[in-house]
């Protein structure tokens, strides 16, 4: 079974060719990066106009590179939620041409599911029941999996994403966008110290699964930039304000990797809630761009350790946004009955 997977929710625009869910035929992805550079952030009209560009070569080529002619595809894959929806279009208008002229089933993928697959390109899936983390730019999400395609939601991010935080605290120091791999790459430089900063680590309700990061972006926030001047009171002299230490590249690695010690302080002390209150688990399923932060990887490595679980973590070319994980999933959806038809719709929001 050859599926062709597309996606284009965000800012990469991106074509695969899987074969029976697992194998990976071919994975292009175009980035547009330097497009959104100089905004600090993706900009949804420059990004749909750039997948406009991009989207027919880039099918092209994942189709020369796995060595396979259109009419040799079985199905396309199509992730049509979440994501910008002018994004969302412009990529399914595309799987939704092709699968009516070539007369194949069109299969629609919610990117999140999807980034939850993409530990399980070129690899056989785990035991089931499995717990599920996704942790990209625009979700943070927990999920009770008791199979590859049935996901319980147990918890979420109610305020920014954990690359969503990781972005914005690399403009506050100045690191440039995406900033998730060099806040990566400066946590761990020689002589980083992530107990300079005690940054907080919110816990929400005690039973909470639930994510919060705005207070910790804030708190980097003010370590860098300072606190707000505390309103004059009538008749007093005013609170004297701490003056803010320059931002030097000693104190800018220091908080990095204090900002990286809350976020693996959080992440870790959801997912052992999780366990107690909905395990045991026999695997831990982790997906999303932030999967590729190295310091992360090797705390869901001790997690899954001392839990015995099993743990499923994508490749470093799988982690951020990429079309296989839509045409594996994909080709697992088709094989348990899914078929979409040219009323498929790009929906903003997860359906997971
Ligand atoms: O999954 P993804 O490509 O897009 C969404 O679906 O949102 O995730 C992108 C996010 C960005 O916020 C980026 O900064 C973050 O993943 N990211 C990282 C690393 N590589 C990418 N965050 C931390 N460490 C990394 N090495
Ligand atoms: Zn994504």
């Amino acid at each position: 079974m050859i599926v062709l997977g597309i996606e284009s929710s965000c800012d990469e625009t991106a074509a695969s060719v899987v074969e029976d869910g697992h194998a990976v035929r071919s994975s292009i992805v175009a980035s547009q990066y330097e497009l959104h550079a100089e905004y600090g952030g993706v900009v949804p009209e420059i990004a749909s106009r750039a997948h406009e560009q991009h989207i027919i070569p880039v099918i092209d080529d994942a189709l020369s590179e796995a060595g396979i002619e259109r009419g040799d595809i079985d199905a396309i894959a199509v992730g049509h939620r979440p994501g910008l929806i002018g994004s969302l279009l412009v990529g399914l208008s595309a799987a939704k041409a092709m699968s009516w002229a070539l007369g194949v089933p069109l299969i629609g993928v919610d990117h999140v599911h999807a980034h939850l697959w993409a530990g399980m390109l070129e690899r056989a899936v785990p035991a089931f029941p499995a717990l599920g983390l996704v942790i990209s730019g625009g979700h943070t999400s927990i999920y009770s999996m008791r199979s590859e395609t049935e996901l319980k939601r147990l918890g979420a991010t109610i305020d920014d994403a954990v690359g969503e935080a990781y972005d914005k605290v690399a403009a506050i120091l100045g690191l440039g966008h995406p900033g998730g791999p060099r806040i990566d790459e400066l946590g761990r430089a020689e002589g980083a110290d992530d107990r300079a900063f005690d940054f907080p680590v919110s816990r929400l309700a005690k039973d909470s699964l639930d994510f919060s990061f705005s207070g910790l972006k804030t708190s980097v926030l003010y370590e860098v930039r300072g606190r707000p001047t505390p309103p004059a009171i009538k008749g007093k002299p005013p609170l004297p304000v701490p003056p803010v230490p320059e931002l030097t590249a000693d104190r800018t690695r220091d908080i990095a990797a204090s900002f990286q010690r809350a976020v693996e302080r959080a992440l870790i002390l959801k997912l052992e809630r999780a366990i107690e209150q909905h395990g045991p688990f026999r695997s831990l399923i982790v997906g999303g761009g932030v999967s590729a932060n190295t310091r992360l990887r090797s705390a869901f490595v001790g997690l899954s350790e001392r839990q015995g679980m099993e743990l499923v973590l994508p490749k470093m070319k799988y982690c951020i946004d990429n079309a296989a994980m839509i045409a594996g999933l994909g080709g697992v959806l088709l094989a348990s009955g899914q078929r979409d038809d040219l009323s498929l719709s790009a929906v903003p929001t997860t359906g997971c």
